[in-house]
Parts: structure tokens; C-alpha cells; sequence
């Protein structure tokens, strides 16, 4: 008894101590590209039964938007491919998301750029491309779709959506 008891106090504390994997969506202003990564990922995760172990999150490199809601078309697109991120309010890159997040993918070079120049020495965090992940596209950047047209929003969702199902394989395989 007093073995049994031992263990399932063990295997109880091992749950407990499950660190959740959290995955940080960066684009320029975080009313387009990376608020549209984290809806359609947040999605993914849930249709994948993942949602209790992996979270996600948004930010912006750039300040000119913060707390404001994502962009209409960027809200129109999503939704009508049924994701839901009208209810997220822009933020910009803080230095503690270098410690909380265990993945930081920024949606073209130049945001990448712009968060290895503020990364500080002693993050651990994979800081990459997000569509570094999908070995099925061409492209490498998420395309700004800000002065585009509705099409350029329904190509942001294409890709984000094949990288989101690839970025899933990917860790659920590490
Ligand atoms: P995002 O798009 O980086 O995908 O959110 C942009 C949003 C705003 C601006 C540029 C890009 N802007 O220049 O205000």
C-alpha cells in the first residue's frame, strides 16, 4: 500500500510538472499575418487533441498597433474559413518572450531580423522562420498582405495553415 500510494504520488507529480511547449507567431504589426498563425494554429492544435500541451501567442516586432483589434480582412478571411481571432488585441515583442516561449517564428526575414537583434544571449529558444518548417512549400516568408488585395489574405491562409499542420508534426516528433 504504502508502494502503491508512492507511486501514484510520483506519477501524479510527473503530470504536475508537464511543461506545456509554447509557440510565439511574429509578424511586423500583429493585425495581419501572426494573429491569423495563431488562430489558424490554436485551431489545429484543438482539432489535433493538443491544445492542453501546446500554447500559442502572437506579437507584433513593430509598436504601431498595440491593443488593437486584427485587421478586417484579415478577420473576414479567417472567418470564413471558420477561424475565430476577432477577439485578439495586438502586442509588440517583449523581452520576456525570449524566456517563456520555447518557439519564436517570425513570418518573413526582416521580422526575423528584428527579434535576433533583440534576442538576449542567454534565451534558449528556437528563433527561425515559420514556414522553415513546411519542406512542402517554395516559399520561405509569409508575405505582408497589408497594402494587398483580399487575394494576398487568402494566400497568407494557405500557408499558414500548411505550415501550421507541418509545425505540429514537428513537435510532436521531438
Ligand atoms: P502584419 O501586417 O505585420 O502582418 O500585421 C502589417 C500591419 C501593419 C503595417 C504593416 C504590416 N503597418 O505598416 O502599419
Amino acid at each position: 500500500m504504502y508502494v502503491k500510494s508512492l507511486n501514484h504520488k510520483i506519477i501524479r507529480n510527473n503530470f504536475k510538472m508537464t511543461k506545456k511547449v509554447k509557440v510565439l507567431f511574429v509578424c511586423l504589426g500583429n493585425i495581419c499575418r501572426s494573429p491569423t498563425a495563431q488562430a489558424v494554429f490554436q485551431y489545429q492544435l484543438e482539432q489535433s487533441a493538443l491544445a492542453d500541451y501546446i500554447d500559442t501567442d502572437s506579437c507584433g516586432t513593430a509598436a504601431y498597433h498595440v491593443g488593437e483589434s486584427p485587421d478586417k480582412r484579415a478577420v473576414q478571411a479567417a472567418g470564413k474559413r471558420n477561424y475565430a481571432m476577432q477577439h485578439l488585441l495586438g502586442r509588440q515583442l517583449a523581452a520576456s518572450d525570449f524566456f517563456d516561449f520555447d518557439y519564436i517564428l517570425a513570418m518573413d526575414k526582416e521580422n526575423l531580423g528584428n527579434i535576433l537583434a533583440r534576442k538576449p544571449l542567454e534565451s534558449l529558444a528556437h528563433i527561425g522562420l515559420f514556414l522553415d518548417f513546411d519542406k512542402s512549400l517554395e516559399a520561405s516568408e509569409v508575405p505582408d498582405p497589408f497594402y494587398g488585395r483580399s487575394d494576398d489574405f487568402e494566400r497568407v491562409l494557405d500557408l499558414i495553415e500548411s505550415a501550421s499542420a507541418a509545425l505540429i508534426t514537428y513537435i510532436r516528433k521531438h
